[in-house]
């Protein structure tokens, strides 16, 4: 087990789709495990692996932050198979520690991938899950939550990186 340091906004891995992972290694498991790890620590309710600089498209999520182990979701080469609905709610991102923005997000999600042991596997969430599920998808994709964001509320979020970027705080 080990933690791994999180990347941040402007770090090329975030901003590219991720790679499949053609099959379950005894090290994609141990990445498993250190993503939860991560994740527990930071604290986040999401992780996906681009977010610690590892080019596949896995990501793990727990609402509960460790609460209740049956919210604890692994997804290996995760599909969005539904969305239904609108919310919109405050957003953070581990990647893009100290801003937050209201972003539009399915009610209702339903996701498809593998499961650590390579099983197939079809997980449905609502509210802050179904969330957190299209979050962490976009991820995969090379999204981040400010990619769904426009005009000012968008410029305003990247002018303030770039600007603690500039002054090496970043
Ligand atoms: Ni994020």
């Amino acid at each position: 087990m080990a933690l791994r340091p999180i990347k941040r906004y402007g770090e090329a891995v975030l901003h590219r789709p991720a790679a499949p992972v053609e099959a379950l290694t005894p090290e994609i498991d141990a990445l498993i495990d250190d993503m939860i790890d991560t994740m527990y620590a930071a604290p986040g309710i999401g992780l996906a692996a681009p977010q610690i600089g590892i080019d596949l498209r896995i990501f793990v999520t727990d609402v509960s932050s460790g609460r209740n182990p049956d919210d604890l979701v692994v997804m290996i080469n995760p599909e969005l198979v539904v969305a239904d609905g609108m919310q919109n709610h405050e957003e953070g991102c581990l990647s893009l520690p100290g801003f937050e923005a209201l972003v539009p997000r399915p009610e209702r999600t339903v996701v498809r991938g593998l499961d650590r042991t390579g099983r197939p596997h079809e997980v449905e969430g609502t509210g802050l899950t179904a969330r957190a599920f299209e979050h962490e998808l976009d991820h995969v994709e090379g999204r981040l939550f400010v990619d769904r964001l426009r005009g000012l509320r968008r410029e305003s979020i990247i002018r303030r990186v770039k600007k603690l970027r500039r002054s090496g705080k970043w």
